[in-house]
């Protein structure tokens, strides 16, 4: 029964969000697998905006059970609150629809504490959303993370946190210049938490496998983007977790064996949040309008994004790196109104022409990009229901794209609204 991953496969904020709950519809439960709160995925439904961070997509759907894995780093404070914002507008009214891995890792306040402060003290700062990912998951991988569970247990918790802040509270005093924290209360609100989301806490992944076998489709979303991947992103320009499709399985507790379709999202164009090198950006006035006609604003920190022309070759390599057979084409409205547009169809580097991008920021950042031109358009594309029904040299955009790529659009998006949409085929159809 498929088990289909959506993952980005640009540097995030490709849509994915939309692209999720649409597929909701059809799906029974929805997974995050990794990332954390940086994720901000941004979601209009009715005119109603929604900005979700570590709760999937699909909790707007009714009947649809929404699992947050293992291998997502939980901010119970922001997972607290989106669970009374979303209770608030009428949605979650009943608790066993969403569902907490026991052993997903807590992010705690110094760990936020320790990523602003690095940031801020840094000559070169990788421009971090400041949720305290980094941090979060080094300490699982040096296993002295907290973990969901933990909350539920005091005397644990105690010994993990004093533990924890006999190292945190050095580092944060003596190298970061910032207050250090007191055991006590932190301990009781930590355990506040933990009461707090006792309903939801569970072991995800015997849900998920007992989902599966029953013959329930299973949406897995991933935040972020494969260029933001820690290894296979511009390192170290790169968020803490696997952002790849491969990572749906470590991070939900299931076999790779189950996953049957990665479907990749995938902007008309490219932005970026956050430093590092972006070979197709444009720092000019078309730059300028593509951020204020697509929004481009972070859903997270509210950071202006960096924008450009769409990179086939950057794209190339997250389709690799993520198995993609389909893709979803987000924002084309976004392009409207452009004379020309180009489209990065390889690099030059140190005068040679390459076609795969480069592992690592060092070797981006030296990469000119090789542009072909095509003819922009200026009418608007909201009301477009079908490819048919696109201007030609946005088909023509649409289909020269899928060229380079050589991967199928399954989708393809013209506004935020659900409605304003089409499909081309159905990733669900996809057998193994
Ligand atoms: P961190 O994930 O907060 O550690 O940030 C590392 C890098 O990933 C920064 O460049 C962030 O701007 C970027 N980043 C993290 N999450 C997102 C996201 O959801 N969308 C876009 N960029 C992100």
């Amino acid at each position: 029964m498929p088990c289909v991953v959506v993952v980005g496969v640009q540097w995030g904020d490709e849509g994915k969000g939309k692209v999720v709950d649409l597929l909701a519809e059809e799906a029974d439960v929805i997974v995050r697998f990794q990332g954390g709160s940086n994720a901000g995925h941004t979601l209009v439904v009715g005119g109603e905006k929604f900005i979700f961070h570590l709760i999937p997509s699909g909790i707007l759907r009714p009947n649809k059970r929404c699992v947050i894995g293992n291998g997502v780093v939980v901010d119970p404070e922001v997972l607290l609150e989106e669970i009374r914002s979303l209770k608030e507008r009428g949605y979650l009214q009943d608790d066993s629809q969403l569902l907490v891995s026991e052993a997903a890792q807590v992010v705690m306040p110094y760990h936020k504490a320790i990523d602003k402060g690095r940031e801020g003290r840094s000559s070169k700062p990788l421009g971090t959303t400041g949720r305290g990912i980094g941090p979060a998951y080094e300490d699982k991988v040096s296993r002295v993370g907290i973990r969901v569970g933990d909350l539920l247990h005091e005397e644990v918790l105690r010994g993990k946190l004093e533990r924890a802040l006999e190292e945190k509270n050095p580092y944060l005093v003596h190298v970061l210049g910032q207050r250090g924290l007191d055991l006590d209360p932190l301990l009781e609100e930590m355990l506040r938490y933990g009461e707090s989301l006792r309903p939801y806490i569970v072991n995800t992944s015997c849900f998920l496998a007992e989902e599966i076998a029953r013959g329930r489709r299973v949406l897995f979303e991933g935040a972020q983007g494969a260029l933001l991947d820690v290894d296979h992103g511009t390192y170290p320009y790169v968020t803490s977790s696997n952002t790849v499709a491969g990572n749906a399985c470590c991070g939900a507790g299931i076999g790779p064996t189950q996953i049957d379709f990665v479907l990749g999202v995938v902007k008309a164009y490219t932005t970026r949040v956050g430093g590092g090198p972006f070979p197709t950006e444009l720092r000019d006035g078309t730059g300028d309008y593509l951020r204020e006609r697509g929004g481009e604003y972070g859903a997270t920190t509210g950071r202006p994004r960096r924008c450009g022309w769409f990179d086939a070759v950057a794209v190339r390599h997250a389709i690799r790196v993520n198995g993609t057979g389909g893709l979803a084409l987000t924002k084309l409205d976004t392009l409207t109104g452009l004379d020309r547009l180009r489209i990065c169809t390889a690099y030059r580097l140190h005068g040679e022409l390459i076609e795969e991008f480069p592992s690592g920021a060092e070797l981006l950042e030296r990469c000119e990009p090789v542009y072909e031109e095509v003819e922009g358009w200026k009418e608007e594309l909201t009301g477009r229901r079908s490819l048919l029904e696109l201007p030609a040299a946005a088909r023509n955009y649409v289909e020269r794209l899928q060229e380079l790529l050589g991967v199928p659009f399954y989708l393809i998006s013209v506004g935020a609204e659900r409605e304003e949409t089409f499909f081309l085929k159905d990733p669900f159809s996809e057998g193994r």
